[in-house]
């Protein structure tokens, strides 16, 4: 609920300067909120690779930006289904091998509202799977290489954290027992936030020196669980549209994380007013169960197992 520290009318884009040279990593970001943050770095001068799962919709977007900013826009994009830990491994290397330097890497992309319990090719249910598994997956493969120049990682949360038990459900943690679209979808953001903050304390504990921020997007109208969503989540969604601010003012939050200086590692950013669902952007109030440190710990060691993968700090 503070906007103090960017004025009244909150954080806006206004306060980025010259971006030339910097390059963003999104991923998701062929449509909703990542892609208007591309539009953003884009319109300071930096380069920005998108990590999408779908070749047509990514070609159509790069189609969109060309005609916006012609046709050698500093725009491009690597296949990668977060659902798929082969296809996040193959999109790291190639990220990896073909880009000089990662300014920030930015965790957007997020399935929400599932109807019904779908598990991914490695038995992970959906969104704990995309919107949790993927990016740890994504962040252990691509860390040094964030770490390597001191840069950042943003991982996009939402206010869905604090709306299921307020607490991960790590005996359960796939929801065979009590799947529910909304609940489901908050507990992957839940997951995706204590990782984040667990990250921090471990960067810290480590003496690394990658800066790590949280933020949200409010509500705004995007794409997100307009195909996933049973029909009463489509209804709602439909209703509430009205209510929600733009896609553009919804990325303004990653896009702040990304670029400002002297934010909190510990906060949690977003729009400040009607419940943080819309206006100036600023921080949030975090709940103090995100950051306990015996579950996130414990969240750890099942993603380290679940994806194969182990950190080295
Ligand atoms: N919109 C809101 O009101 C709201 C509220 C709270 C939090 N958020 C968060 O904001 C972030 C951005 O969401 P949005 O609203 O912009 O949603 P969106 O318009 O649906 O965009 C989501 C993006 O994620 C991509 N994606 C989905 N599954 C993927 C996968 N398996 N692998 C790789 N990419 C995948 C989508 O690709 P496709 O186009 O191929 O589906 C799309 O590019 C998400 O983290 C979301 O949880 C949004």
């Amino acid at each position: 609920m503070d906007t103090s520290m960017f004025g009244k009318d909150g954080w806006t884009p206004d306060r980025i300067g010259d971006l030339t040279g910097k390059t963003y990593v999104i991923t998701g970001a062929n449509t909703g909120a990542g892609f208007e943050a591309t539009k953003v770095f884009l319109n300071k001068g930096a380069e920005v690779v998108m990590l999408n799962r779908s070749e047509s919709k990514s070609k159509a977007a790069i189609a969109q930006l060309k005609e916006e900013y012609g046709n050698d826009v500093k725009a491009s994009f690597f296949i990668m289904d977060l659902a798929e830990l082969d296809s996040v491994r193959t999109a790291a290397q190639q990220v990896l091998e073909n880009v000089p330097h990662i300014d920030a890497l930015i965790c957007n992309a997020a399935i929400a509202q599932v109807a019904k319990q779908q598990l991914t090719s490695a038995g992970f249910e959906s969104q704990l799977g995309i919107n949790h598994y993927g990016h740890f997956l994504l962040l252990n493969l691509l860390f040094d290489k964030v770490e390597a120049e001191g840069k950042r990682i943003v991982v996009v949360g939402s206010n869905g954290y604090k709306m299921g038990d307020k607490r991960l459900q790590l005996e359960d943690i796939n929801f065979d027992k009590n799947y529910n679209p909304m609940n489901t979808y908050g507990h992957s953001k839940l997951a995706q936030m204590v990782f984040a903050y667990e990250l921090q304390n471990r960067i810290q504990i480590a003496g690394k020196k990658t800066e790590i921020y949280v933020c949200h997007p409010g509500a705004a109208r995007t794409t997100l669980g307009a195909e996933e969503g049973n029909l009463i989540t489509r209804i709602l969604f439909k209703v509430l549209a009205p209510l929600a601010q733009s896609a553009e003012r919804g990325s303004w939050p990653e896009v702040m994380c990304a670029t400002e200086n002297n934010l909190k590692e510990k906060g949690y950013y977003g729009p400040t007013k009607r419940m943080d669902m819309s206006g100036p952007i600023g921080e949030c109030k975090l709940e103090p169960f995100v950051l306990e440190r015996e579950p996130a710990k414990k969240l750890w060691q099942m993603s380290e197992e679940a994806t194969n993968c182990k950190w080295n700090f």
